[in-house]
């Protein structure tokens, strides 16, 4: 056994060998010696080496995978099905809540009926269904079954309302939208703008006077469907799966198109980059409509037979309880998960469970190594990638801090680069040549990723939207003429290529685990307050992760009610895309474009000592806006006032 790995491995480093452009390779090496400096180059080598090896070799595992489900026109649902072959009545999912457990093959039989179900109804491959729900295991199933005849879902936040919601739906041309009964009030509210022709299903214990009027009731539909196999479509391992919504930089959330290959791809480098295995357990409490918990969560299920654990939401006190009950082994996270952690009183249940894996990305340096001690989790495999951006980063060594790296020894070999930036604007500086500049060690950049269309590792599928995709692309990156993908994160790197995050910049704040877009609650607000101008920027309060939301508003008059407001708010926007600041002043300042300036409100932020305009803190307790003074701003930078 041991033999044979050691002759595959020797083969695929043996494959790699060969694959290298040596023309390009003798000479980087030499650079980087002569560059580098003799001894300290020889320490670099020999402390990378080993990790480099082990990123080649995934790399390389998956590429060839990847081309093997090319040429077999595989896609997910077919890599599903030799996972079921293998694995039939092992528990695939389970679901802490109603703690249903689903074997393989029953996930595979509800979604052959949802896939009977929707075919019956004369929805047809190519077509769209969105998904509005909470965490269930029928969210996967319902995906899957429709991926098995070519319907693309498009998984939609459920924490949207109003617009952002009828948005979601209108952008993905949805024909029909499958929602969870416990968001029936959501979409009673936006029944009349989503259009007639959407056909509405509901999931769950519903109450036929509530739903809009027309919606049908899913679970006694799909009871009444068979569970044969159905036709298989003549979908490729690069068409559409499904639409996942991010919320970029600019406007209202983004369509970002994710292929099969996308799929395979994102979960299986992070199954091999951290050596996981099948017999793994993994706690999933992360929304299924996001990336890291539908992709590199729910993946490892029907990609590499492991029982994934599916939670309703996150919840801090019965996280490790949860992680006991199942036997997990590897939990999923996000930066806000461990804080939340940390934040509860210390219980011996904490220590007690096998995790011995936490997975995820945002984990800040400054409470990794608490969090290893503290619940005792022997490696944090964090990871670095966009739904939609190709340039993918994993610590596999179980590097403090780190979010990934890139080989010092033989960079090109993975076509990602830090490169100079003005943070503020976030704009590329260029060198004489018109050619992006490389940072070395120590220097921060944005991390960009070369693209090369006709690679299906490397391509970049986009946004349903061309021009939300033309943004995130700039030419002449890595050479003159070339196009790259812009992530908008700025990182820094280490001698050894370890690199590490710094502070989002921008047009958005993340607050809450969540990204807000700060044109997208301008946008709500102004409507909210008779149009008046708002700006919108995140501010930063002392111990909280993240950024606080805060709003800006001119009004030279007066005329703003705050708590029809605070009510209108409630309807109109998520919980963390509210701003927990208000700051009333005559007038804002705009450039000649029209955009706000936002720096000097930023660097203001919410100090009545600094501030002479009226202030004002969302009491969530209350459910209200106060009037902020010199004491409660002392007390929410103190930490003992709640956000
Ligand atoms: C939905 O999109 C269509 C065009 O695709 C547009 O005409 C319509 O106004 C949009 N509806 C809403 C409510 O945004
Ligand atoms: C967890 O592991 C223990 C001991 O190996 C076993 O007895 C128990 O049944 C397992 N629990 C689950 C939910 O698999
Ligand atoms: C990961 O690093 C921590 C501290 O740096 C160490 O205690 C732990 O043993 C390491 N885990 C593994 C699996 O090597
Ligand atoms: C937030 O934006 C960053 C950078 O664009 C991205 O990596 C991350 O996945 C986004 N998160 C969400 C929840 O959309
Ligand atoms: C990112 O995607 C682009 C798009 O094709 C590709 O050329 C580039 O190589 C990718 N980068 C990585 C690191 O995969």
């Amino acid at each position: 056994m041991l033999r044979l790995a050691c002759s595959t491995v020797l083969l695929f480093v043996l494959r790699l060998l060969l694959a290298l452009p040596w023309a390009q390779v003798l000479p980087a090496v030499l650079i980087f010696f002569l560059g580098t400096g003799g001894w300290n180059s020889l320490r670099v080598f020999m402390k990378t080496i080993g990790r480099d090896l082990h990123a080649a070799v995934v790399l390389l595992k998956v590429k060839l995978n990847v081309n093997r489900h090319l040429r077999q026109r595989n896609t997910i649902p077919k890599i599903f099905a030799e996972t079921l072959q293998k694995y039939g009545d092992k528990t695939a999912l389970i679901f802490e809540g109603t703690g249903e457990h689903w074997t393989f093959r029953q996930l595979d039989e509800y979604s052959n009926r949802v896939a009977n179900l929707l075919l019956q109804h004369g929805f047809r491959e190519g077509d769209v269904v969105a998904l509005f729900m909470e965490n269930r295991l029928q969210y996967v199933g319902l995906w899957l079954g429709m991926a098995k005849i070519g319907i693309e879902a498009a998984l939609i936040n459920f924490n949207l309302r109003l617009e952002a919601l009828v948005h979601c739906v209108n952008i993905s041309n949805a024909k029909a939208v499958v929602f969870g009964s416990e968001l029936t009030d959501a979409m009673c509210e936006v029944h009349s703008s989503v259009g007639k022709s959407v056909k509405l299903f509901c999931s769950g214990d519903w109450d036929p006077k509530r739903v809009p009027q027309g919606t049908e009731c899913l679970e006694p539909l799909l009871q009444a469907t068979p569970t044969h196999k159905p036709s298989q479509p003549q979908r490729g391992f690069t068409d559409r799966l499904f639409y996942i919504y991010t919320s970029g930089t600019t406007g209202m959330p983004k369509a970002a198109i994710v292929v099969h290959s996308r799929y395979y791809r994102m979960a299986a480098l992070v199954y091999y980059g951290f050596r996981m295995r099948s017999e793994d357990v993994l706690y999933d409490c992360l929304p299924l409509y996001h990336s890291a918990g539908n992709i590199v969560g729910v993946g490892q299920c029907l990609i590499h037979g492991m029982t994934v654990v599916i939670k309703k939401k996150f919840s801090a006190s019965r996280f490790w309880e949860d992680c006991i009950k199942y036997n997990c082994t590897i939990v999923q996270y996000i930066g806000e998960i461990c804080r939340y952690l940390l934040n509860q009183p210390v219980r011996d249940v904490e220590q007690r469970h096998r995790v011995r894996m936490a997975l995820g990305n945002g984990l800040r340096q400054s409470i990794w190594e608490e969090f290893m001690q503290r619940f005792n989790i022997p490696q944090i495999a964090e990871f670095y990638g966009a739904t939609e951006c190709n340039c993918s980063l994993g610590n596999f060594d179980n590097k403090t801090g780190a979010c990934g790296f890139n080989s010092r020894i033989l960079p090109f070999i993975y076509p990602i680069r830090l490169v100079r930036v003005d943070e503020e604007t976030m704009e590329l500086i260029r060198g004489p040549d018109g050619v992006c500049i490389p940072c070395g060690p120590g220097e921060p950049g944005q991390l960009v990723g070369r693209i090369i269309q006709n690679d299906p590792l490397r391509r970049f599928d986009g946004y349903v939207n061309q021009a939300a995709t033309s943004k995130k692309i700039s030419q002449s990156v890595f050479k003159k003429g070339d196009s790259a993908y812009l992530s908008g994160d700025v990182l820094v790197m280490d001698e050894f290529g370890y690199m590490y995050f710094r502070d989002r910049t921008g047009d958005t704040f993340r607050w809450k685990g969540e990204n807000v877009s700060t044109t997208e609650v301008e946008g709500t607000l102004s409507r909210l307050l008779d149009m008046k101008d708002v700006v919108v920027y995140g501010v930063e309060v002392p111990g909280a992760e993240g950024k606080a939301g805060m709003a800006a508003i001119a009004d030279p008059d007066h005329t703003t009610d705050l708590g029809k407001f605070s009510r209108e708010l409630e309807k109109a926007l998520p919980p963390y895309a509210r701003p927990v600041f208000l700051r009333f002043l005559p007038e804002v300042d705009k450039t000649g474009t029209f955009k706000f300036q936002k720096t000097e409100l930023r660097r203001d932020g919410f100090d009545p000592t600094v501030v002479s305009d009226k202030l004002y803190f969302l009491d969530c307790t209350k459910g209200c806006y106060v009037e902020l003074d010199a004491e409660l701003h002392r007390s929410i930078s103190s930490g003992k006032q709640k956000l």
